[in-house]
């Protein structure tokens, strides 16, 4: 068993157990005000794992209603949301009730925003089944909906009281998923834990690579809870891999994005003299390891236009994270014609 404590405005537990998810019901049980659980969950997660869970949560001495959206992101929506609310307000959810969501990051966003306003806040514990999940949004705090003008537009800041991580769950993840949890893992790595990167490569222990990564985001979370500071090194390979996504119209998917944008920027860190150009071999082999496709078929111009429209521009600057090491990237403030030139070194 591994027990990270997050230490942010509200202090939580995040446990990572293979199995740990059989004890849920007697976890739940140390929360004895709690009269009430709602589950949430979504149709992929409860296909395989309905049966399970309701034998577990039968061990729970509260009463448990569940809710079941549809898989995807379509389903971090205002509709759904409402939905949610207006079957806990039809079931007498009160305050002192609890939301869990046992799904990857959509199902976390979603039910985190329902806790953080339904009745102006309630608690809920987090159950991440994906790799993403358990490393990115299990840590962090923020909750989310999209609008139509874009993704997650609408969000608050609502810390789970637990996390319960069982990496058993993994196991039933389709492959491209599983891959791109790994982006972001990677990413921890060459942002501020070189040990994590070097233990990437063969074998995996999966509890410690879970471990780690949440220390590595937690390390940041609890210095700048807000995103105003050094929280924003997490957006390394975001940048330049949201422009891909935008360019490709999502047929790429967000991690195969980020790990080309890592990629770009770490390219342009080496032309620019800030990494050595060993360190960038080993990224890119790593990279290449996880089976990410490397050759986004876009120019530079291209990126760059997209990149003067991204929400995250200082007016005529934009804040890169980048590499000057593996465990070691840094911000670094550009201007616009300094950011086309590391779009045009990295993709050359
Ligand atoms: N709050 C944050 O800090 C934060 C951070 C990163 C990402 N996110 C959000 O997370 C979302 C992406 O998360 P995701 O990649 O987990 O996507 P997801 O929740 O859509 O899950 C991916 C797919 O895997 C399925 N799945 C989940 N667990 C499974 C399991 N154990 N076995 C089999 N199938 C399973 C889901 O049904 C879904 O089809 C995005 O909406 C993103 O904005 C939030």
């Amino acid at each position: 068993m591994q027990i990270v404590d997050i230490n942010c405005s509200k202090k939580y537990q995040i446990i990572i157990e293979k199995g740990i998810i059989d004890n849920l019901g007697n976890i739940l049980n140390d929360y004895s005000d709690v009269n009430k659980f709602c589950i949430i969950t979504d149709s992929n997660v409860s296909g395989i794992y309905n049966e399970k869970i309701k034998g577990i949560m039968s061990k729970c001495n509260a009463e448990i209603i569940y809710y079941t959206i549809e898989p995807g992101e379509t389903s971090k929506s205002g509709e759904v949301y409402l939905k949610i609310m207006e079957f806990l307000a039809k079931n007498q959810f009160t305050r002192t009730d609890m939301l869990v969501a046992i799904g990857g990051g959509v199902v976390g966003d979603l039910t985190g925003f329902v806790a953080s306003t339904y009745l102006r806040g309630v608690d809920f514990v987090q159950v991440p089944t994906t790799i993403l999940a358990a490393v990115d949004s299990s840590v962090g705090g923020k909750t989310a909906i999209n609008l139509k003008s874009g993704k997650n537009l609408a969000g608050t800041f609502h810390q789970p009281v637990k996390v319960i991580c069982d990496s058993d769950m993994f196991d039933t993840l389709p492959k491209d998923i599983r891959r791109d949890g790994f982006a972001e893992v990677i990413k921890y790595g060459i942002v501020n834990d070189k040990e994590l990167f070097d233990k990437l490569s063969g074998n995996i222990d999966i509890e410690y690579v879970i471990k780690k990564s949440v220390l590595a985001k937690a390390r940041l979370v609890e210095e700048d809870e807000f995103d105003n500071g050094n929280r924003r090194l997490l957006n390394l390979g975001h940048t330049f891999g949201h422009a891909i996504e935008i360019a490709a119209e999502y047929k790429y998917s967000h991690g195969e994005a980020v790990a080309m944008g890592i990629v770009i920027v770490s390219k342009a860190a080496v032309a620019e003299g800030f990494l050595a150009k060993k360190e960038y071999d080993k990224i890119r082999k790593l990279i290449q390891t996880y089976g990410f496709n490397l050759e986004p078929e876009f120019t530079a111009e291209r990126l760059y236009e997209i990149i003067l429209l991204d929400k995250k521009r200082e007016g005529e600057n934009i804040t890169l994270v980048v590499p000057f090491g593996i465990g070691d990237s840094r911000l670094v403030k550009l201007t616009l014609e300094e950011v086309e030139n590391y779009l045009i070194e990295g993709l050359n």
